[in-house]
């Protein structure tokens, strides 16, 4: 990695200010048990109108038998300063696990060179989608920087556990980074929505060709590809960073592991067996397109899928992935609505789900009946409410807060042992979008964390009085405040400096 020392030392400087920062929230938080850490991704360069979709192997991450309580992210430019999403679209990054044999070469790839065979083993999470599709550990968009992430007391998120690593393997960690700039592109939502057209793209990231009912989505917008910008548009190429913060504790026996589940509104059951991508005829398709039906003067979408859970367990966390456009999800129980409902779900949406793949035209199901062809009949959904996610739009101009751009996602902490889901019990997902205008390339991702168990009795930690204790900070603990608040005045001071220099080197922010 080159980097200018002057860059570097500032860097160097912000990591540091981050990490102890993190350190002293650290303290604050559980009797000094969490950990934080800070780590930069490896560097990436972006033009106008220019995408990366990258994927890290061995990224910098908490080693040892430990318990995962938290994974925040955002993108930052070589100054250490946020990158608005209207300049870097952070269109995902995903974190995954995974089992190394011997020692890889490979530290680097995009999509195309992903590295498979023995020595790899993706070390998934529980579930649902096929093969490799969504079994990720974390991984969020434009939301990032709003989204809650941690894993409450007593529970945690279980790595590294030696009994678990296979013999002879390694556990590490990879990051894909998919960001898109748009800073002086023609249409900023097109290209974060990846329209085919914008990025002049017929042939895949693998040289198949694209069918020619496929407007847009991750097909059209691979690494390296470019988006179409305004006529005379010049503008720097700038190197960027995915910053993210990790807080664990060292494994205890007084831990509740919690699971993993991403449940995805495309997944239409279907199972290939030996597949592990993303056919068309495969469960999970990840993807889907809000086709606009302003002739039926509606203004929603909603997309739904019955899901089977499979082990029982109870519900911990939860948070919905949208895109722009989107206006919430909810995950519900159908096992309380009478039984023959949910055979009628079944049998309607199968064939639903026939017609949305033949036609590839409508992928709506709306919940009245009518001749348009965005609309369908489908069961009304009265179940019992496990989580809903509603997106945090943005309202200015600020990295965290960019007008029209989902900024954050909120999310269910369901009070311990309240929301159980039983093996086997049917969930029903529901993704709702704007149709006020065409999306392509859309996501309705549903993120759950589950335990197995619940504490036999509230921890000491939940107890008001002691969270008090642990507020009051030790001695040694007001000194890496005091030697923070000099490092960030440094820090500052410094960024200021270097900003004025730059200043001209930088494009303006571009609406
Ligand atoms: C689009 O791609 C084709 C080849 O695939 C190329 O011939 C054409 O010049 C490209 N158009 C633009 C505007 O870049
Ligand atoms: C989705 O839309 C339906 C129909 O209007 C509504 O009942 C449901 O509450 C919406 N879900 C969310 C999460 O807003
Ligand atoms: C479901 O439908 C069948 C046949 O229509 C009927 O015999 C049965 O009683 C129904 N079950 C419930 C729970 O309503």
């Amino acid at each position: 990695m080159v980097l200018c020392s002057q860059s570097f030392l500032l860097l160097l400087a912000v990591v540091l200010v981050a990490f102890n920062i993190s350190s002293l929230v650290a303290a604050w938080d559980n009797g000094n048990k969490i950990k934080s850490a800070t780590f930069l991704s490896p560097m990436f360069v972006l033009g106008p109108g220019s995408v990366e979709n990258r994927y890290y192997y061995n990224v910098d991450f908490p080693r040892g038998h430990i318990a995962l309580k938290s994974f925040n992210a955002e993108v930052i430019d070589d100054a250490g300063n946020p990158v608005p999403l209207d300049e870097t679209y952070l269109h995902h990054w995903v974190v995954a696990r995974y089992y190394q044999r011997g020692n890889a070469v490979i530290t680097e790839a995009n999509h195309k060179q992903k590295f498979r065979g023995s020595d790899f083993m993706l070390a998934k999470n529980a579930g649902l989608c096929q093969g490799g599709v969504n079994r990720h550990y974390f991984g969020l968009g434009s939301e990032t920087r709003k989204t809650a992430t941690h894993v409450p007391d007593p529970y945690g998120i279980e790595i590294g556990n030696p009994a678990e690593i296979p013999a002879g393997y390694q556990e590490r960690w990879l990051l894909n980074i998919h960001a898109i700039d748009t800073r002086g592109v023609e249409d900023k939502l097109g290209c974060t929505e990846c329209k085919c057209d914008l990025y002049n793209i017929t042939v895949d990231e693998y040289g198949r060709a694209v069918r020619p009912d496929y407007e847009g989505g991750l097909l059209c917008c691979y690494d390296k590809t470019q988006c179409k910008l305004r006529q005379g548009f010049q503008g720097v190429r700038r190197s960027l960073y995915l910053r993210y913060t990790v807080k664990w504790m060292d494994w205890d026996s007084s831990i509740i592991p919690v699971q993993i589940y991403i449940l995805d509104v495309t997944d239409n059951g279907k199972r290939i067996d030996g597949s592990t991508g993303i056919g068309r005829e495969n469960g999970c398709q990840v993807e889907y397109n809000i086709q606009s039906c302003d002739a039926t003067g509606r203004e929603l979408d909603i997309k739904r899928t019955s899901l089977t859970f499979p082990s029982t367990g109870y519900v911990i966390y939860g948070v919905a992935h949208q895109h722009s456009g989107g206006l919430g999800s909810t995950l519900t129980s159908q096992n309380d609505v009478i039984s023959n409902a949910t055979e009628t779900t079944l049998s309607v949406m199968l064939p639903l789900g026939f017609f949305e793949l033949l036609s590839g035209n409508c992928v709506v199901l709306m919940i009245d009946v009518s001749h348009n062809p965005c609309s369908s009949a489908i069961v009304v959904n009265d179940g019992r409410v496990l989580c809903t996610s509603l997106p945090i739009y943005g309202q200015g101009k600020e990295a965290g807060n960019e007008a029209g751009y989902i900024v954050g996602m909120s999310t269910c902490y369901p009070e311990t042992g309240s929301v159980k889901i039983d093996a086997g019990e049917k969930l029903l997902l529901e993704s709702n979008y704007s149709n006020h205008q065409k999306h392509t390339g859309v996501m309705g991702l549903f993120y759950l964390m589950v335990a197995e168990q619940t504490p036999k009795h509230v921890p000491l930690l939940l107890d008001p009085v002691h969270i008090q204790e642990n507020l009051k900070l030790s001695p040694y603990t007001w000194l890496v405040a005091a030697v923070s608040a000099v490092a960030i005045t440094i820090a500052v001071a410094a960024l200021l400096w270097l900003r004025k220099g730059r200043e001209d080197a930088y494009e303006p922010i571009m609406g």
